[in-house]
């Protein structure tokens, strides 16, 4: 398999089943998104780039706190679900392969980029065009699959870095890349960014009754997604 993805918005066709599957899913409604919220906080009059925005979920949470929200995603439907969701929100289609030429430097107090890190072929440069709109005091919170359960599913060698596909319960087949948690760490340290703090979440008791069989799979093993809180090294601006 080759090991790039190009531009090609993997998430079109299934937008909406993505949407039906999140808005209340085990993995995203009680488990990564309870997770980046924790870690980006406060965000009440703030400027927040959602990156990846998909259709609007997260968004919609943020405009409910007070933020100001622009988002993107490459997929033209994930923005029309998103505008629709979130009509306080400014979302454009956008792919991460390219620069945000459309924001200026320091211009946002957040970037989230929530379950997007392994579709984007050169992350390093992606992750610079954050560093450069975030303003000095500033935070990206990114989550991404934990590199652990890719290994568990996949198999091979748990430091290569290569483009896998998988097979979702919806049928959905999707390319991604797989990587240690090392190559993160450094391509977070390569783009500028000091790494504030790094969470393997588990799922709170609150939710166990929701799916139980879920719930005790993540409380036991490390198969869903972590989450980082970075931010630009004042050392190197
Ligand atoms: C797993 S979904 C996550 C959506 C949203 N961040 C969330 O957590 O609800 C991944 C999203 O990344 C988007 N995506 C994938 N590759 C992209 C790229 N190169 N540029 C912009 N968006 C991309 C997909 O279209 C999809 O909406």
């Amino acid at each position: 398999m080759a090991d790039s993805l190009g531009a090609t918005p993997q998430y079109e066709s299934i937008a909406d089943e993505f949407l039906s599957h999140a808005r209340d899913g085990f993995y995203n409604a009680h488990y990564d998104r309870p997770a980046c919220l924790r870690l980006l906080a406060q965000v009440r009059g703030l400027d927040v780039l959602d990156a990846a925005c998909g259709p609007g979920l997260y968004a919609e949470e943020l405009v409910v706190r007070g933020a100001r929200v622009i988002g993107f995603d490459s997929s033209p439907r994930m923005v029309d679900l998103s505008r629709q969701r979130v009509p306080a929100g400014d979302f454009r289609v956008h792919d991460l392969t390219e620069p945000l030429g459309w924001l200026p430097d320091e211009s946002m107090d957040r970037v989230l980029f929530a379950l997007a890190l392994e579709y984007v072929d050169d992350r390093v440069a992606m992750l610079r065009e954050f560093h450069r709109v975030l303003r000095p005091d500033g935070a990206l919170v990114l989550s991404r699959l934990h590199p652990t359960g890719d290994w568990l599913r996949h198999g091979g060698g748990y430091f290569d870095v290569r483009v896998v596909e998988e097979t979702y319960s919806g049928g959905w087949k999707l390319r991604y890349w797989m990587a240690p948690l090392e190559r993160t760490c450094e391509e977070l340290h390569q783009a500028g960014f000091l790494i504030e703090r790094l969470v393997e979440p588990v799922p709170e008791p609150a939710v166990q009754a929701l799916d139980p069989e879920d719930y005790q799979l993540l409380r036991r093993e490390p198969r869903g997604f972590l989450a980082i809180k970075a931010i630009p090294d004042p050392r190197r601006r």
